[in-house]
């Protein structure tokens, strides 16, 4: 099935760090896709600014070879590679100096949209908005992008939206949270909102409980500096995680329209009850022959950071009272696997002999891999012998139903930068959504902070330490299991 291509109007982009990882990996490789589907019109430019001492030319060689690592072979076309790189231009700059301002300020135009995109650390954030508004290359056609991690903590965060408040208007502040641009995750609205199936049945009378697993088969990496500030509970929870319980859990909001949305993720955050400290496990990966332990990464030898967290949340509504939401999610697991699975309840009554059984309704949203749905129902086990009862899949994998391959699959990146430019913050996290899940996550920290609670050490391939299945088991339930 070929996606339908809108086209957006003429745009600067300016991508600060346009020389780093996420850049060459994740941004420039989708606005090729775009390039590539169409949807760029004739007047759009990609302005790279870094500091590094190149000039056009070397960086259009240079984002030549991170496309050829990052965009699959059946979409490098040469032409259009080609066609591509004349799009994008550079400025070296000194992101809290002088140097380069002058020259941005002559290549951005002023009668197209300028989105300025902060691809830097967040010490930047600040410098940069301060340096557009003295140049005076700001104004109403200009919006920023601004990546994660934003904050450290509430007042952190504060901090930012105070600095950014001083020289750009909400309406103009695009915070990233690229989960919110995956597929089945906007599915997940189309599933409980385009449907009349789902929605009576959303709530504590037929939903037993929720759980949100995102777990990766990947180590922390060259990334054990920012990591081990950080942990699963700052880099996962408090946001990605964080979002796909709001779409969940959230009250059907009157428009897919972006205030209308954000309203609804921000109440669901802000009924999020504390959480009793048996309520979290915490866990660490050990090393085996592949990989060194997480300590082995870490700079600090006696670092207590988890790598792996799970918890039970309780939302003190209406809607959800009594119906835990479980969480979890860690490096060097089992499986790549990220989805939300809703278990309803029994039906009240059953009219078969006991020994039939009795199962459980299970909707599956599966993120990653294979994005999809399974919904488990009970049917009577096939054949002679009697009435029994047994659970099967009605399984849909969006790519078969839709006679899609993987290709054609846009990635987050693609659909939330062209929502930039098209002026769209429906996929994008507002100020207060975000003071808001830090306040609820600071108290967390401190208290396993203060009694310096340590992590479980797990066994990487695993679904973490032995404890975090117990959080469910204690209360009669399990994890559906980490399939590879
Ligand atoms: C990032 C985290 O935001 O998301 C990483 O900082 C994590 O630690 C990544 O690996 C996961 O994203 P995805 O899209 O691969 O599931």
């Amino acid at each position: 099935m070929v996606s339908r291509v809108i086209p957006v109007e003429p745009f600067d982009l300016i991508i600060f760090g346009g020389t780093g990882d996420l850049a060459r990996r994740k941004v420039l490789p989708a606005l090729y896709r775009r390039f590539l589907s169409g949807q760029m019109p004739e007047k759009a430019r990609i302005i790279g600014a870094a500091r590094s001492d190149l000039d056009s030319a070397g960086y259009r060689k240079l984002i030549g070879a991170a496309l050829k690592e990052f965009v699959s072979e059946k979409a490098r076309k040469p032409d259009t590679v080609k066609a591509f790189l004349k799009r994008l231009e550079y400025v070296s700059i000194d992101a809290t100096g002088t140097d380069g301002w002058q020259d941005l300020a002559k290549l951005v135009r002023a009668d197209v949209i300028k989105a300025y995109y902060f691809s830097v650390g967040p010490a930047l954030f600040a410098p940069l908005a301060e340096r557009l508004h003295e140049n005076g290359i700001t104004g109403s056609k200009c919006r920023i992008v601004v990546e994660k991690p934003f904050g450290h903590d509430l007042a952190s965060a504060r901090a930012l939206n105070d600095t950014l408040a001083k020289y750009f208007d909400e309406a103009q502040i695009y915070r990233i949270d690229h989960y919110l641009g995956k597929e089945t995750v906007q599915n997940l609205m189309a599933v409980r909102f385009g449907n009349i199936l789902f929605e009576p049945l959303w709530n504590a009378q037929y939903i037993d409980h929720v759980q949100i697993t995102v777990a990766e088969t990947v180590s922390v990496g060259g990334r054990g500096g920012y990591y081990d500030k950080s942990g699963a509970m700052r880099d996962m929870i408090q946001n990605h995680l964080m979002q796909l319980l709001c779409l969940t859990a959230m009250e059907p909001p009157s428009k897919f329209d972006p205030d209308a949305v954000r309203d609804e993720k921000l109440k669901v955050i802000r009924a999020l009850q504390p959480v009793d400290s048996s309520d979290i496990v915490r866990g660490q990966y050990a090393g085996d022959e592949d990989e060194p332990s997480y300590i082995e990464h870490s700079e600090n030898p006696d670092s207590i950071t988890e790598s792996f967290i799970a918890m039970k949340l309780h939302i003190a509504n209406w809607r959800w009272n009594g119906t835990p939401f479980y969480l979890r999610t860690g490096k060097r697991m089992r499986a790549r696997v990220s989805e939300i699975v809703v278990r309803f309840k029994e039906p009240p009554h059953s009219i078969f002999d006991a020994d039939a059984g009795t199962n459980a309704n299970q909707l599956t949203i599966r993120l990653q891999p294979n994005e999809g749905m399974d919904l488990l129902v009970t049917i009577k086990e096939p054949g002679p012998g009697g009435m029994r009862l047994i659970e099967v899949p009605l399984d849909m994998t969006f790519a078969d139903a839709l006679g899609q391959d993987d290709d054609e699959v846009a990635d987050a990146y693609e659909r939330l930068i062209m929502d930039v430019i098209r002026g769209n913050q429906t996929l994008f996290m507002r100020g207060d959504e975000v003071e808001a899940a830090w306040s609820w996550t600071d108290p967390i920290i401190e208290g396993w902070t203060k009694r310096g609670d340590k992590p479980k050490l797990y066994e990487p391939g695993t679904a973490g330490p032995e404890d975090a299945l117990m959080l469910l088991h204690k209360d009669g339930r399990r994890w559906r299991d980490l399939k590879p």
